[in-house]
């Protein structure tokens, strides 16, 4: 029998929805993605400007104390896994301490961070020891040339030591994400499944989306989930299909190899049906979807006093507002957003 408490509707105005962390579609929410900042230290063409963004001041960043009342409040409502992106998050000074207390919380049982990598080096072992439980670390060409074309940074070096530290540290999980690029990266697909071979890492080829001001997406890069799968069974015949997470649409492993080959359609969004993910921006709205115009303003209803109930009653209503998938998020509005680095990806 249901648990009726849970399920009983609470309304309170126009708002209807039940007490669980549920969507109109059915769809549950077990995890959160946490914005822990704007800034980057690189400039990736699809997300920054050279000349950055209209960055927020600190003040409208949340606190650390900001962020650990969220984790509790989720947790709360059956939230079980945590990602802190950004913006880089190694930017923060305090992102060691946030992994820590973060994993301390009752309910949560996954921590995990998507990082460049750049600053990864020198916090690898202190992460792993925080507690977390997975990393992935975003590279998307390994020739250094190609890397500063990308990232207008030359950092291709340090992002790959900073892979290593990962892998020394012996972080559980360890993902690397490459938004596939047509004319510019697909020449380097074997060489990045390569990288499965001897380690059990996941690289992740991920469709470029149409977030950054510049329109860079309408230059002719755009490379879709299903011609990468293609060219990933040109290259691998004997490749097989596997188990991934609810973003790895398609997830394969070449036979003897030690890790696995995702593909992710974040543009094609075949993969709104399963989703399962909350976003918090890095000035504390809530998001129920990476596509969505609405955000629902967790930051000033803490700042002005709200009591727990009322944050909870926030997100659950924001995640029931929820729309079918990221096709009619996107009509719903004009997006306000200037970068996915205020999103978190
Ligand atoms: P795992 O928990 O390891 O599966 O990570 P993740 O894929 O949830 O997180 P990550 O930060 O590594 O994101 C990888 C890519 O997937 C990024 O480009 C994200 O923008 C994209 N992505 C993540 N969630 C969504 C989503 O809800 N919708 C769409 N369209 N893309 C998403
Ligand atoms: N399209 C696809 N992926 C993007 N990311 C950032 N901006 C875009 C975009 N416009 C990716 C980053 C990182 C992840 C969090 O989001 O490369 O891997
Ligand atoms: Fe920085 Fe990530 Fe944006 Fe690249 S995609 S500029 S690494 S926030």
């Amino acid at each position: 029998m249901k648990n009726k408490t849970n399920l009983s509707l609470a309304s309170s105005g126009a708002r209807i929805h039940p007490r669980i962390l549920i969507d109109r579609f059915g769809r549950t929410f077990n995890y959160l993605r946490i914005a822990l900042n704007e800034m980057c230290n690189l400039r990736c063409i699809y997300c920054m400007p050279e000349e950055g963004i209209q960055f927020k001041s600190k003040n409208e960043m949340m606190t650390m104390e900001e962020i650990m009342r969220i984790i509790t409040v989720v947790s709360e409502l059956g939230v079980n896994k945590i990602r802190f992106t950004g913006g880089e998050p190694l930017l923060r000074k305090d992102l060691v301490e946030l992994v820590e207390k973060t994993s301390l919380i009752s309910g949560i049982n996954s921590v995990n961070m998507t990082t460049n990598g750049v600053l990864l080096k020198q916090y690898a072992a202190d992460l792993q020891g925080s507690g977390l439980s997975g990393i992935n670390i975003s590279i998307d060409t390994l020739n250094p040339e190609k890397y500063i074309q990308i990232t207008r940074r030359d950092e291709v070096g340090r992002a790959l030591e900073g892979l290593e530290a990962a892998k020394t540290a012996g972080i559980l999980s360890i993902k690397i994400n490459v938004v596939a690029l047509r004319g510019f990266n697909d020449s380097e697909i074997v060489e990045f499944v390569e990288l499965t071979k001897n380690y059990p890492l996941t690289v992740r080829f991920i469709e470029l989306m149409p977030f950054d001001a510049h329109q860079i997406w309408k230059t002719g890069k755009f490379f879709s989930a299903e011609n990468i799968q293609k060219e990933l069974k040109n290259h691998f015949p004997d490749i097989k299909t596997t188990d991934g997470t609810a973003t790895e649409h398609a997830i394969f492993q070449v036979p003897d190899y030690a890790g696995k080959v995702a593909v992710i359609p974040s543009y094609s969004r075949n993969l709104c049906g399963n989703c399962n993910r909350i976003r918090l921006t890095a000035d504390g709205k809530i998001r129920n979807c990476l596509y969505a115009h609405n955000e629902f303003n967790l930051r000033d209803l803490m700042r002005s006093g709200g009591t727990k109930e009322e944050m909870k009653e926030l997100i659950l209503s924001a995640m029931w507002k929820k729309l079918f998938d990221g096709w009619t998020a996107q009509k719903s509005g004009s997006n306000s957003r200037e970068s996915m680095t205020q999103i978190g990806g």
